[in-house]
């Protein structure tokens, strides 16, 4: 009789081409049969009728701050975070401080995961002028998702906002390379000009959609000219997704789960805790940014998970902290935008999946096929639950969604064979490791 390590019993699977009723066998981490599996036994077993199992979801756009501030957020505890809300990956950004930018601090990073991290991880490297000369040496370092360029500044001090030095940035190397995509001389230009009216509100008239598109313009000007593909973070604005349509040669797309979900109602009933760099914005760009979802313009979509301090949040503009939690709402968000009839669990499992493999090149990631990583995100599209402040379990204890009932919701997660969550509870010992990408 087949022996596995681990047997998924009766789940719908969602593989890349169909949802199917299969038994999912395991044996040392990878996925070693998918099919009828009555006759085999396994040290492990797992029940999941009336369950969905997904390719393990990722989320490639968080801010987990270390270094940096533990009282705010640590590897630890984000990845803990993730993976309560169902995720089995993140991608964690170098702005952290100081800033993630050369061999050592990447390699501190990479062994800090070891015995810390509650799942996989990629690791940004941050784009500066003075490390040009050295990216095509750090994008090619074990374990890096990509070069991350601040084009338009942010959170941290990462930016490279000059033209002749975004080419050389893309004349660097020839991996994929993630912008922040606003630019920098039109968010300066206009700081400072939104001191009366709706302070939290000013946020989005002042990084406005022009901030953006502008930007974005710029620089497929220059990936075309150089040939480097580029990956926009978090597309923000109906011109944008518009005008990338043209650039799918070079470009791909990401959209936030807060654009998809939030608009400019919520700067009144949020204050502080709506901004966020690019900014939430009205309906019709998240109109858009559904459209784009619906049409395949969206290549990936993550929370830009980016934890500050209650007291760093609620500074009056235009001094309040720009950034949103989000690693451990994602999930559970955008299960319900599948209940609510936005989006189907394969498409879902494209953005979160298959998408961060392919945009990223993550190796033995993204669907559930014979030999691919056993990594699992188990749902309950069943089950009903309110997201509260209580169960987040970032140290800096908010989120912008409390209060948000969803119908879906994660009830597993599995990693490289091993079972880290199951029915919100987190399982073992934090065995998370860095990605290969190729
Ligand atoms: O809102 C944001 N917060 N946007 C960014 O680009 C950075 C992030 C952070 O690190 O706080
Ligand atoms: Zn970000």
């Amino acid at each position: 009789m087949a022996r596995y390590d681990l047997i998924l019993r009766g789940g719908q699977v969602v593989l890349p081409w169909a949802i199917e009723p299969l038994d999912i066998g395991v044996r040392e981490g990878r996925i070693a049969a998918l099919g009828d599996l009555r006759r085999a036994e396994a040290e492990q077993e797992l029940d999941c009728a009336r369950l969905h199992v997904l390719p393990g979801l990722m989320d490639a756009h968080v801010h987990l701050r270390e270094p940096g501030d533990p009282a705010v957020e640590t590897i630890a505890t984000g990845t803990r975070a993730a993976v309560l809300g169902g995720l089995t990956a993140v991608f964690d950004m170098p702005n952290t401080s100081p800033a993630i930018t050369d061999s050592a601090q990447l390699a501190w990073k990479r062994a800090h995961i070891e015995g810390r991290a509650w799942c996989d991880m990629g690791l940004y490297v941050g784009a500066t002028k003075r490390n040009i000369a050295e990216l095509g040496a750090l994008e090619a370092e074990p374990n890096v998702c990509a070069i991350k360029v601040f084009a338009g500044s942010s959170t941290g001090d990462l930016l490279v906002e000059d033209d002749a030095s975004l080419e050389a940035v893309m004349r660097s190397g020839r991996r994929r390379v993630c912008y922040h995509s606003e630019d920098e001389y039109r968010l300066q230009a206009r700081k400072g000009q939104f001191r009366s009216g709706q302070p939290h509100r000013n946020h989005m008239l002042w990084r406005d959609v022009e901030c953006a598109l502008l930007g974005t313009k710029r620089l497929m000007a220059l990936a075309r000219k150089t040939g480097r593909p580029a990956h926009i973070l978090h597309v923000s604005t109906a011109e944008e997704l518009a005008y990338l349509a043209d650039y799918r040669d070079i470009c791909t797309v990401e959209v936030l789960l807060n654009h998809l979900t939030q608009t400019d109602e919520a700067y009144e009933r949020l204050g502080g805790y709506a901004v966020m760099n690019p900014p939430i914005r009205d309906r019709r760009h998240l109109e858009a940014a559904w459209e784009a979802v619906r049409n395949g313009t969206v290549d990936v979509v993550g929370s830009d998970h980016a934890p500050h301090s209650r007291a760093a949040k609620e500074r009056p503009w235009p001094e309040t902290a720009a950034g949103l939690t989000g690693v451990q709402t994602l999930v559970p968000l955008m299960l319900d935008h599948v209940s609510q009839g936005r989006l189907s669990l394969l498409r879902l499992a494209d953005l979160m999946s298959a998408g961060p493999a392919r945009v990223y090149g993550a190796v033995n990631k993204g669907r559930i096929a014979m030999g691919y990583d056993a990594d699992f995100t188990l749902v309950d599209m069943a089950a009903s639950r309110e997201i509260t402040e209580d169960w987040i379990a970032s140290p800096c204890g908010w989120t912008p969604f409390a209060g948000h009932r969803c119908q879906g919701w994660p009830v597993g997660a599995i990693i490289r064979g091993h079972v880290v969550m199951r029915e919100g509870e987190v399982l073992g010992a934090p065995i998370g490791r860095p990605i290969a990408f190729r």
